[in-house]
């Protein structure tokens, strides 16, 4: 049985948080692999880390810094976990909900999250932002959910809707924001693995024919624990590789399976395209 997560558990880790930050955060924003330098442009930070906060899952992963910054970004009031948990370094579904349950109690209307992704759709290039149009829960089909265990009525209902789980009108907010900056971006499908090892090439065509366009690791439990709470969702994936779906000896010549180094290099330049769109649309918001 996961370790169930209790009210009083998540009051304690919001309650700690709260010590040290004396603001209301509108806006969650959850930063991926390689991504986490634009935490640095939250102006009149407090830096929590998450080993601080009771109950918390500690991130382990190499481009995941692990910590809470509450501050300002574009005159709005953010919280951003800079560095996430996966399901794979040994959490339960329901302790990767944990932080969202947790910005929801802080009072969070809408969370921005990003990831790293790889291009399962052959049109994507590498450096493209896929504004995440749905998600298909593959994980979660297999019985791995973050809402598995009594329903928590204070934050919604036992059977929530995924149906427009990524907010239309966010999505065209991105869409705008990123036809305005010149921004190349896609608007597709997120499917959630576990991982952590990449996928086969069996995989990568099994998912483009299931209706994949990007896959990960992450975001999905993370945006059916928001969901359940009724905060409004926007989903950005960076797309660091492009996965072909064929044994790499077929390939054209100096083709490479993916790797955690090329992730976060390629996440490292997507940052700059990453923060306009999302100043963009907190200046908006
Ligand atoms: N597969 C799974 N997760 C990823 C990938 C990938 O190719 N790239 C970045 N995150």
């Amino acid at each position: 049985m996961d370790p169930l997560i209790t009210m009083a558990m998540l009051e304690e880790a919001t309650a700690a948080i709260k010590q040290l930050a004396d603001l209301t955060p509108r806006v969650g924003l959850i930063l991926g692999s390689g991504l986490s330098p634009l935490a640095d442009a939250v102006e009149m930070p407090v830096r929590v880390d998450f080993g601080q906060i009771p109950h918390f899952p500690v991130s382990t992963v190499q481009g995941h810094s692990g910590r809470l910054v509450v501050g300002m970004l574009e005159r709005q009031p953010v919280v951003v976990m800079q560095g996430r948990s996966h399901y794979y370094e040994g959490y339960s579904m329901g302790q990767i909900g944990f932080p969202i349950r947790v910005m929801a109690l802080l009072g969070i209307q809408v969370l921005i999250v990003t990831n790293a992704a790889g291009g399962v759709n052959m049109a994507y290039r590498p450096g493209e932002i896929m504004i995440i149009r749905d998600h298909i829960n593959l994980v979660g089909m297999a019985g791995l959910t973050p809402l598995r265990g009594p329903n928590l009525d204070q934050f919604g209902p036992r059977f929530p809707s995924m149906n427009d789980a990524y907010d239309p009108a966010l999505r065209e907010l991105a869409r705008k924001i990123a036809l305005d900056e010149g921004i190349p971006f896609q608007q597709g499908v997120y499917i959630c693995l576990a991982g952590p090892n990449f996928e086969s090439p069996a995989d990568v065509r099994f998912l483009r024919v299931i209706g994949a366009d990007a896959v990960g690791m992450s975001t999905v439990p993370e945006v059916i624990t928001a969901r359940h709470s009724g905060i409004r969702v926007l989903g950005l994936s960076g797309i660091t590789n492009i996965l072909v779906g064929e044994p790499v000896p077929l390939r054209a010549e100096g083709a490479q399976p993916p790797n955690h180094e090329e992730v976060l290099e390629a996440g490292a330049a997507l940052v700059p395209r990453l923060e306009l769109l999302v100043r963009g649309i907190l200046s908006e918001l």
